[in-house]
């Protein structure tokens, strides 16, 4: 059951339309400020970014996509291979597939492929209200030999799928807890519907190392978990193909609840230069996933080939800014739409009064 619906995430994500059309990132909203004499050589841009611990070749993360069917044993050895070379980190799909069924171990094993990458592990948080504790949380990373843990949040999502677990009762607690116990950091990850501050904010306070802020305007599990069900159900999750917070938005306002945390932008990367908006928007590195799919289902020099037009498009983009480090990158000049959110947030009743 399990397995079937993993195989069946990933067939549609390949064959159907499964980008969202009704919300988008918002980082088309920037622009970098040109910069017509750069007074630097392309070869000056260093793209060498630390996160949690390690010193990434260039800050980019291969999303959590995926383990727990048979195609996906090659699937992660090809994504790993990739981020080896590409020296990016990389994040495993939800391992709770394994921790229920040993078979589907291999399929989240790639350390022997990717020895040197930051490699995150991956639950879902609301199996914390359904038995699981800090036990299953330090199974998972030694399965694999994770430097981190993320942890998922994704209420929406179980909401749309037949049985989900939809028990979100004092979830922020229990993550409280597991960072306190587990001996490394845990990041939390929403999967294409992004933070809001005060969400930002209440993880800081409980003792997350890092959020992945995983916004909305790219994959839309709205409409993946729409394909999978009967014209009812369907319809229901349709209802919901305009939610959530734009991922630029999502970056802004994690970056003013949670100040002093690692943050990956994530949900709609589809080029290098978006990246580069990210990253002076305050994002310390960009986590792509649907792009890479395709091409890993292929071989890893395919999803090298993917990985390397973010990677050079984002040096590009950062030579033609003037910008020589990631880090420069806060500092630089945007050219922003002149309501770049082309949004308010306010309280419902605060609209009553004007
Ligand atoms: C096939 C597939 C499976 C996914 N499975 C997981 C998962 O197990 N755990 C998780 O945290 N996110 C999962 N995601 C969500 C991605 O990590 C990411 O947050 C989301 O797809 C938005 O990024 P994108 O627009 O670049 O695809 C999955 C995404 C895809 C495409």
């Amino acid at each position: 059951m399990h397995s079937e619906r993993k195989q069946e995430h990933l067939r549609i994500c390949v064959e159907e339309d499964v980008e969202t059309s009704a919300v988008t990132t918002g980082l088309e909203h920037f622009r970098l400020m040109h910069c017509a004499l750069p007074e630097m050589a392309l070869a000056d841009v260093d793209l060498a970014t630390p996160l949690l611990g390690k010193t990434l070749r260039a800050p980019f993360l291969i999303s959590a996509m995926t383990g727990g069917t048979p195609a996906a044993e090659q699937i992660n050895r090809n994504l790993a291979t990739a981020a080896q070379r590409a020296g990016v980190a990389m994040g495993l799909g939800s391992q709770r597939a394994a921790l229920e069924d040993p078979q589907w171990v291999r399929t989240y094993r790639v350390r022997d492929v990717a020895p040197d990458i930051l490699l995150l592990a991956n639950l879902g948080a609301v199996q914390l209200n359904y038995g699981y504790t800090v036990t299953e949380c330090l199974r998972a990373v030694e399965m694999i030999g994770a430097d981190a843990l993320v942890l998922h949040v994704n209420p929406l999502q179980e909401c749309l799928q037949p049985q989900g677990n939809t028990d979100f009762r004092g979830l922020i607690a229990k993550i409280g807890e597991v960072c306190a116990a587990l001996p490394v950091p845990v990041i939390v990850k929403e999967v294409g519907w992004g933070f809001s501050e005060d969400i930002a904010r209440r993880l800081q306070e409980v003792g997350v190392a890092g959020l992945d802020v995983a916004g909305a305007g790219g994959t839309s599990w709205s409409r993946v978990e729409g394909y999978r069900q009967a014209a009812q159900g369907r319809q229901i999750a349709e209802a919901f193909s305009g939610w959530g917070i734009p991922t630029a938005l999502a970056l802004r306002l994690a970056r003013r609840g949670a100040p002093a945390l690692p943050l990956i932008a994530s949900g709609g990367f589809r080029t290098g230069v978006q990246a580069a908006i990210a990253l002076a928007l305050g994002a310390d590195a960009v986590g792509i996933a649907r792009p890479l799919l395709e091409a890993a289902m292929q071989s890893a020099a395919a999803t090298n080939d993917v990985l390397n037009q973010f990677v050079e498009a984002l040096r590009i983009a950062m030579f033609a800014a003037g910008v020589r480090t990631v880090k420069e990158l806060r500092n630089a000049t945007l050219i922003c739409d002149a309501d770049a959110f082309g949004v308010r947030i306010v309280s419902a009743n605060a609209l009553w009064g004007e």
